[in-house]
């Protein structure tokens, strides 16, 4: 059976300054989590020459990747972060304070509540769909490199959870989910390389 490994990039500068959406580069938790990530990934996938690696478009997952020798990266605009619309670049304190109608209909129904000008959870599951088609059709190893919310989601599909769970569902940083699946369902591994 073929393994799935989902990660989350490595810690950004803004995960430390709590600002969602962006397109940050990494700290320096997380540039060692790229390290650790790729001696693991070298020796999980050592024997697996067929294996690839997907990213997000943005560049702490890209960057995250970039240590990883010796299999094709391909980049997936459909694993980029959630769109928070006019809200990116801002932390939920700002959110609360100057658009509390907003943060308030988003604690009532995460899953349904659509950014203005950007996405709902619901809207991400959608996008998924022809990765989930393509990670279905294939048969060597892929690890895919995403974002919290992104992740959420196919985690949900592979493990069969329900949808209204998705927006709440726990994806650390620095941890691999390794979702094997097999005649007799789905077995999941997790491996946290850091704090
Ligand atoms: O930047 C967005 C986060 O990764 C998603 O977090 O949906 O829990 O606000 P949230």
């Amino acid at each position: 059976p073929r393994p799935i490994l989902l990660t989350r990039h490595g810690e950004s500068r803004d995960n430390v300054r709590g600002r969602i959406g962006g397109d940050s580069v990494l700290s320096d938790a997380g540039e060692l989590y790229s390290k650790k990530l790729s001696n693991f990934i070298e020796k999980r996938l050592k024997s697996e020459r067929a294996a690839s690696i997907w990213t997000s478009t943005l560049q702490r997952t890209i960057i995250t990747a970039s240590p990883i020798a010796g299999f094709p990266k391909i980049q997936w605009r459909a694993l980029d972060e959630i769109n928070a619309g006019v809200c990116d670049g801002m932390n939920y304190k700002e959110i609360k304070k100057n658009m509390p109608e907003e943060y308030e209909s988003r604690e009532k129904d995460k899953l349904r509540y659509r950014y203005p000008r950007g996405e709902s959870y619901l809207d991400v599951i959608q996008r998924l769909e022809p990765v989930i088609i393509e990670l279905e059709r294939q048969r060597a190893p892929v690890v895919v490199i995403s974002h919290q919310a992104v992740l959420r989601a196919l985690y949900a599909y592979f493990a069969d959870r329900p949808l209204k769970e998705i927006p709440h569902i726990e994806v650390p940083l620095h941890t691999i989910i390794e979702i094997q699946m097999g005649v007799t369902g789905v077995q999941e591994k997790r491996y946290k390389l850091m704090d």
